[in-house]
């Protein structure tokens, strides 16, 4: 499934939604910084404005417009309560997100944001989604039930042709378990300010406000920043993913990051629904091979394994599984099919 990805800053979703199969046509990036990082990594960046592109060549190419709008206006560390008027609006992203993907058509829209944004969302975008798609979804997940050892509460809009299954909660990992800080609950959420530490008020660091905090609690008030690849695994980014430019650049890449373990939930949860039960065995009559109609119900299977995973299943064991085992199952069919014996 071919994916433009806006505000792609670091890759956070883009690693989600890679590991989840997905595959990237352009990230669109303006911080040269996180632009340098995406690059790095191997995804297709394009350093610019998403507003001053012009999106007419991808139209009908996308399966998959992937947005987080930046989120200032409503970022509950910052102290603005909320948009002040249109203008804030208009700088927060949505109503250019909007206007691209009435341009591009992509098949599904995937939105990603801060939870204090949801009430501007459900007034504002989701009717303007309803008229484009059959199936509008929000969701609130917590990367903590998705394979991150930290909380972070973000909303989702999934628009698209058919419904989705929210992810099924995965269990949870502690920042012990992580980065070997003695603290056994997920961390509070990664910032963007991480690598400034806190001030030494313990009346300040008891409001565990973040990661650092935790830190200082955990380790009796003991004072240190938390490095900037214990903020990056808390995120999920794997060891030594390349991140560009100045140490605060590198932090703040990390604290705005969906975490790509969540992207990839969810990515995952949008490619079950594309290779639906229904939608396969309802394709089955019209496919005159016997082999594609043997793989279209293998993926099937896998899709509904994946939407109901048995408990304690993670999605990479699933895609380990299959790994293993689609290519043996496809030796015994053409063995069959070929009248060999297996
Ligand atoms: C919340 S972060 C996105 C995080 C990203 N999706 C990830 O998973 O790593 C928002 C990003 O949007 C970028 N940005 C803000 N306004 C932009 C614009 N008008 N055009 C392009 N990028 C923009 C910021 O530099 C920032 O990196």
């Amino acid at each position: 499934m071919r994916v433009l990805d806006l505000f792609a800053g670091a890759g956070g979703a883009a690693l989600g939604l890679h590991d989840a199969g997905f595959e990237h046509v352009a990230c669109v990036e303006r911080d040269a910084s996180a632009a340098a990082t995406l690059r790095a990594a191997g995804f297709p960046a394009v350093e610019a404005d998403v507003r001053d592109l012009n999106y007419a060549a991808l139209a009908g190419t996308i399966d998959v417009l992937w947005a987080s709008p930046p989120c200032q206006a409503w970022s509950s560390a910052n102290q603005h309560g909320g948009p002040k008027g249109e203008d804030d609006i208009a700088r927060n992203g949505w109503p250019w997100t909007l206007r691209i993907v009435r341009m591009v058509r992509p098949r599904w829209a995937i939105f990603e944001n801060v939870k204090n944004a949801r009430a501007y969302v459900e007034r504002a975008v989701l009717p303007e989604l309803r008229k484009l798609y059959a199936h509008v979804a929000l969701w609130v997940l917590n990367a903590a039930d998705h394979g991150a050892p930290q909380s972070r509460t973000r909303i989702f809009v999934i628009a698209g042709p058919r419904p989705v299954q929210p992810p099924a909660s995965q269990p949870r990992r502690t920042m012990r378990d992580a980065i070997a800080v003695p603290w056994d609950r997920p961390s509070p959420c990664v910032m963007t300010n991480e690598g400034k530490g806190r001030p030494t008020d313990p009346a300040w660091w008891r409001k565990l406000n973040n990661a650092s905090d935790a830190l200082a609690l955990a380790t009796d008030g003991a004072r240190r920043k938390l490095t900037l690849g214990e903020c990056a695994t808390l995120q999920t980014f794997p060891e030594g993913y390349p991140f560009a430019g100045r140490p605060e650049d590198r932090y703040r890449q990390v604290g705005n990051a969906v975490p790509p373990s969540l992207a990839a939930a969810v990515a995952r949860a949008v490619r079950a629904a594309e290779s639906g039960v229904e939608t396969v065995l309802g394709a089955l009559p019209t496919l005159a091979s016997l082999t594609e109609r043997i793989e279209r119900v293998l993926a099937a299977a896998v899709a509904l394994i994946r939407r109901q995973p048995p408990r304690g299943v993670s999605p990479d064991d699933i895609d380990g599984f299959v790994a293993r085992e689609a290519p043996r199952l496809r030796d015994l069919v053409a063995a069959f099919l070929s009248r060999r014996s297996p």
